[in-house]
C-alpha cells in the first residue's frame, strides 16, 4: 500500500508543470475563463502562476487557486474601462455593424490595451518570469500585450488561448482557412447563405470587425519595438509558432468549417457544475409553472435602457401572468421601486446563481446577449433563448444558436419592440421543437467522448514536455499573399493562354486568309 502510494507520488511529480497564465483583468468573463483553466490546471498537481496586469480592479481574478502576480492598473487604460462601464458609450443605441461604432470602440480598445501594457513593461515583469522557465505560457491574443510578451518569457511552449472563437486576423496568423461565404464573422447575427445580400453583408461584417481591432493591432507592437529594438518579431512570427490553440467553441454548436489539429476547442470550461438552489431562488422558481431569465451581461448595463425599452420588458411581464420573470437589473432606481415594484410576476435583481437558475426545471427561456460563457451554459443546461447581442462575438453565437433551432435573435435596436418579444417567447414557450432540441444538445454535451477538460490536461501537459512541433505548424503561415493564393501561376496561366489564343486567332486568319486569297486567284 506504501509503495503504491510513493508510486502516485511519484507519477503525480514527474508531470507536475511549471505553467503561467495571461490574464488582464478587463471583462468578467475572460478572467472567468482564463482563471478557471488556472485552477484545473492547479487542482491536476502543476504548478500554475498567474500574470494579472489589473486594468479593471473590481473585476475577480478568476482564479481562487494559483499564484498571482499583479500589475497595477495604468490609470487612463482604467478610466476608458470605466467611461465603458458606466454606459458613456452607449452600445445599445447603435447597429453593431456602424463603422463609426467600430471606429470609436476601436480608439477607445486600443488606448487601454496600449496604455495598459505600457505599464506592464514597465514593472519589468517579464525578466523574473524569463527566469522561472515556465513549461507552458497560456495567453488570450486580445490585448495582444501577452501575446509579444512571450518572446520575452520564452517558454517551452506557447498556448494561445481564447475566449471565444477565433478572430479576424487570427486566423490568417495561424494558418486557418477562413471561408466567409458560410462561416459567420463574430458580427454576423444571421447568414443565409443563398443569398447574395446576405454573404456580403457577412464579408462587411468581417471588415467592421477587422476594423475594431485595427487600433490595437497598430500601436501594441510599436511599443515593444521601441524598447527592445527594430528586429523584435512581429505578432504573426509569434503567434505562427505556438504549440497549441485553445477555443471556447463547442463544434457540437459551432458552424462547421475548416481547422487545424493544432486548433483545440475545449468550449464549456468557464462553466462551472450547477449546484442545488438555496431557499429564496428556490422559492422564487417555483412560484410559477414556469420562469423567464432576462440577463443582459455585464457590460450592458439594464439600468442604463431607455425608458421606452424598460416598458416594453414590462409589457411582456404583464402579457404572461403565470410566468415569473427574473431581470437581472443592477440599480434599486426609480424604475426599479416604481413601474417595476408594481409587477407581481417581475423579480429585479442584481445577481443571481445564472448556471443554477437555468438548471431548474421550472426555467422556460433564457433572454441573453449572449456572450460565449452564457451561449455554453444555456446550451449545456438545455435552455431555449432569445438572443439580443450587442457587440463582440455575441452576434455569430447568436447566428449559431438559432441555426442550431436552440433559439431566435431578436436585433438590439428592437429590443423596445413588445410585440416582437411576446411573439418570440410565444413560440419558445409553445413550439415544442426548442425545448426538445435544446434538450437534446444538452444530453450530447454531458456525452461528448472527450470531455474539454481532459483536453485541456491532455494537451497542457503534452505542450510542457515537447514543446512546439513543426508538423502541427501549415506552411502557410511563411508564404506571401500571392504564394498562398497561387496568384503566381494564375497570372502566368492567363499570359499564355492569352498568347495561345492569340497565336490561334493569327494562325486562323493567315489560313483563312491564304484560302481567299486562292479562290480569288483561282477564278
Ligand atoms: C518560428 O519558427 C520558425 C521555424 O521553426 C523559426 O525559424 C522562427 O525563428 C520562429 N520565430 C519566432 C519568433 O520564434
Amino acid at each position: 500500500m506504501r509503495l503504491l502510494l510513493l508510486l502516485l507520488l511519484a507519477f503525480t511529480v514527474a508531470n507536475t508543470h511549471k505553467i503561467l497564465v495571461y490574464n488582464l483583468k478587463f471583462a468578467h468573463s475572460h478572467s472567468n475563463f482564463l482563471g478557471n483553466i488556472a485552477d484545473i490546471l492547479e487542482d491536476a498537481g502543476h504548478d500554475v502562476t498567474t500574470l494579472i496586469p489589473e486594468v479593471g480592479t473590481t473585476i475577480k481574478d478568476g482564479s481562487t487557486k494559483a499564484k498571482v502576480i499583479r500589475i497595477p492598473p495604468n490609470p487612463e487604460a482604467a478610466a476608458v474601462l470605466e467611461k465603458m462601464n458606466t454606459g458613456e458609450i452607449d452600445v445599445l443605441q447603435f447597429s453593431e455593424l456602424n463603422p463609426l461604432v467600430a471606429y470609436m470602440m476601436s480608439r477607445e480598445v486600443g488606448t487601454m490595451f496600449y496604455k495598459q501594457c505600457e505599464t506592464t513593461l514597465d514593472s519589468k515583469i517579464y525578466e523574473k518570469l524569463q527566469k522561472e522557465k515556465f513549461d507552458v505560457y497560456m495567453v488570450e491574443t486580445f490585448d495582444i500585450c501577452g501575446m509579444l510578451l512571450a518572446h520575452l518569457i520564452k517558454p517551452r511552449s506557447i498556448i494561445k488561448t481564447s475566449t471565444t472563437i477565433l478572430l479576424g486576423e487570427q486566423f490568417d496568423e495561424l494558418g486557418v482557412p477562413l471561408p466567409l461565404s458560410y462561416n459567420p464573422s463574430p458580427l454576423t447575427r444571421s447568414l443565409d447563405v443563398h443569398s447574395i445580400t446576405s454573404r456580403l453583408w457577412n464579408l462587411y461584417a468581417e471588415h467592421v470587425n477587422r476594423f475594431m481591432f485595427s487600433n490595437i493591432r497598430r500601436r501594441v507592437p510599436t511599443i515593444f519595438k521601441r524598447r527592445f529594438g527594430e528586429d523584435f518579431p512581429t505578432l504573426q512570427e509569434i503567434t505562427a509558432n505556438v504549440s497549441y490553440v485553445f477555443t471556447n467553441s463547442e463544434p457540437l454548436i459551432d458552424f462547421a468549417a475548416p481547422t487545424l489539429n493544432r486548433v483545440i476547442d475545449i468550449g464549456g470550461l468557464g462553466a462551472k457544475e450547477p449546484k442545488k438552489l438555496d431557499e429564496y431562488w428556490s422559492s422564487v422558481l417555483t412560484r410559477r409553472p414556469k420562469t423567464v431569465l432576462i440577463s443582459l451581461g455585464s457590460m450592458a448595463k439594464s439600468y442604463l435602457l431607455q425608458p421606452t425599452v424598460k416598458a416594453a420588458f414590462v409589457k411582456v411581464c404583464t402579457t404572461f401572468p403565470s410566468v415569473t420573470f427574473i431581470w437581472k437589473y443592477e440599480k434599486k432606481d426609480e424604475f426599479a421601486l416604481g413601474d417595476a415594484a408594481k409587477i407581481e410576476n417581475l423579480v429585479l435583481t442584481d445577481w443571481m446563481p445564472q448556471n443554477d437558475i437555468l438548471n431548474h426545471p421550472n426555467l422556460a427561456v433564457f433572454i441573453t446577449h449572449g456572450g460565449m460563457g452564457s451561449v455554453q451554459e444555456l446550451t449545456l443546461r438545455g435552455k431555449p433563448a432569445i438572443l439580443i447581442p450587442i457587440f463582440g462575438d455575441q452576434p455569430r453565437n447568436a447566428a449559431m444558436i438559432e441555426h442550431n433551432k436552440l433559439g431566435k435573435v431578436l436585433s438590439k435596436l428592437e429590443v423596445g419592440n413588445a410585440e416582437k418579444m411576446i411573439g418570440l417567447l410565444k413560440e419558445l414557450m409553445e413550439n415544442p421543437v426548442y425545448a426538445q432540441n435544446s434538450a437534446r444538445v444538452s444530453r450530447m454535451l454531458a456525452k461528448k467522448p472527450f470531455s474539454s477538460k481532459e483536453k485541456l490536461l491532455k494537451y497542457v501537459d503534452f505542450a510542457a514536455e515537447f514543446g512546439p512541433s513543426s508538423a502541427l505548424r501549415p506552411q502557410s503561415v511563411d508564404m506571401t499573399f500571392i504564394e498562398y493564393h497561387n496568384l503566381d501561376i494564375i497570372f502566368v496561366g492567363l499570359i499564355l493562354s492569352a498568347a495561345i489564343s492569340y497565336l490561334l486567332l493569327y494562325t486562323v486568319l493567315y489560313l483563312a486568309k491564304r484560302i481567299m486569297l486562292g479562290k480569288v486567284k483561282n477564278e
